[in-house]
């Protein structure tokens, strides 16, 4: 079995090619290196001979349908997973051309690709936001998406277009909608990673709005292994919730990290809100956990663990911080923190 992994050097798609090749499958990954694609974190794959002999790396878009072609004929791919997109919500409010390019058009390459070559199952890696806001209970798979960003409009289209080559084609399509990730190797722009290093650089925590917002976080090794049980245990065609049971809300979380990093609550600044953000995430996911399937990992055990491989790691995230991040940084924060909330 050939596992094609798109966004393989990103946060989760990195976790997952390393659990394939733990297992002796022969994984390839396809990634663009954005600035959100590190090869770096893929050392523990790279780095040992014995791993290696399973893993080959192409640098390239998912959008280019030669390159994508090349692979699925001189690879022999039989399973793919998507994890490739444009994921950050701030960077599509500021600018949204790339989000429709990958997470729209890519997926259709890759769509076309699979049918083509007549592929045995195709994991499309949706995400819980394209329910949009919850307000009462939790959403299930069947309930009507409302997408409220350029992110989720865009990842929404993916996931739409999936299913409709389910459909239309019969080709072996599952689509899973996962639920906010935390872990290590996830990329400093996104929430607990930018305070837990914001925190240990003595800087300011942007926490935006009155903090309020519930996010559920999942581990990022517990949303792989849900993945990995469905290349199994998935039905084609169907929509899996995946989340992690653990609905926080965006101060406490942040609490938590500053205690657990003895640092003062007075690093907490309540800036400008995100445009349209959405107040509450919430899964019902019945539908996987009647297969068998549940999570193994502790919200405080993992971001205990999550804070300290930061506290340890912290070459892999200044080397990003001190980069092209600058710059993003300085735009989509500058004009937040003059605008504080009191
Ligand atoms: P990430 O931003 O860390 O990684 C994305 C990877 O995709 C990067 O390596 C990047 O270089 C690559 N990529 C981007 N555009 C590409 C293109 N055109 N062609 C090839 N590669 C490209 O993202 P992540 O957090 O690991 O998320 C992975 C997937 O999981 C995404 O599809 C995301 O929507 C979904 N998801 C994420 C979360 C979360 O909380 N992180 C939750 C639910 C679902
Ligand atoms: P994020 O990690 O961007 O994930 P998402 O928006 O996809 O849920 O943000 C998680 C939560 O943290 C979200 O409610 C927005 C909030 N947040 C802040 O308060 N400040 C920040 O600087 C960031 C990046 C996020």
């Amino acid at each position: 079995m050939s596992i094609l992994i798109t966004g393989g050097a990103g946060f989760i798609g990195s976790h997952f090619a390393l659990r394939m090749v733990n297992q002796g499958k022969h994984v390839v990954v396809l990634d663009k290196l954005t600035y959100a694609g590190n090869i770096e974190n893929l050392n523990e794959i790279t780095g040992d001979e014995n791993k290696f002999k399973y893993f080959k790396f192409y640098k390239g878009d998912i959008c280019n349908q030669e390159l994508v072609g090349h692979i699925f004929s001189s690879e022999g791919v039989d399973v793919v997973i998507n994890f490739a997109a444009e994921t950050h919500v701030d960077r599509s409010i500021m600018s949204a051309g790339t989000f429709i390019d990958t997470d729209i058009k890519g997926v259709f390459v890759l769509l076309e690709a699979s049918k083509r070559h007549g592929i045995k199952k195709f994991i499309q890696v949706s995400t819980d936001e394209v329910y949009g806001t919850v307000y009462h209970d939790a959403f299930k798979e069947t309930d009507t998406l409302n997408p409220s960003n350029p992110y989720s409009a865009s990842k929404t289209g993916g996931d739409r277009l999936a299913y409709a080559y389910w459909v239309t084609y019969k080709l072996p399509i599952i689509i899973t909608r996962a639920s906010n990730n935390y872990g290590d190797y996830q990329h400093p722009e996104k929430f607990i990673p930018l305070f837990i290093t914001n925190a240990l650089e003595d800087k300011k925590l942007p926490l935006y709005g009155d903090g309020q917002q519930i996010r559920d976080w999942i581990h990022v090794e517990d949303h792989c292994a849900a993945i990995d049980f469905l290349i199994v245990h998935g039905e084609n065609g169907e929509v899996y919730n995946i989340g992690g049971g653990n609905e926080r809300c965006n101060i406490d979380t942040t609490y938590f990290i500053l205690d657990e990093l003895n640092k003062p609550r007075t690093l907490i600044e309540h800036v400008k809100d995100r445009e349209g953000h959405d107040r509450r995430y919430a899964l019902d996911c019945t539908k996987i956990m009647s297969l068998g399937w549940k999570t193994q990992i502790k919200f405080e055990t993992g971001l205990r663990d999550t804070i300290k491989w930061y506290k340890n790691n912290q070459k892999w995230w200044k080397q990003i911080k001190n980069s092209a991040f600058v710059e993003y940084y300085n735009r989509q924060y500058a004009h937040r923190f003059v605008n504080t909330c009191k």
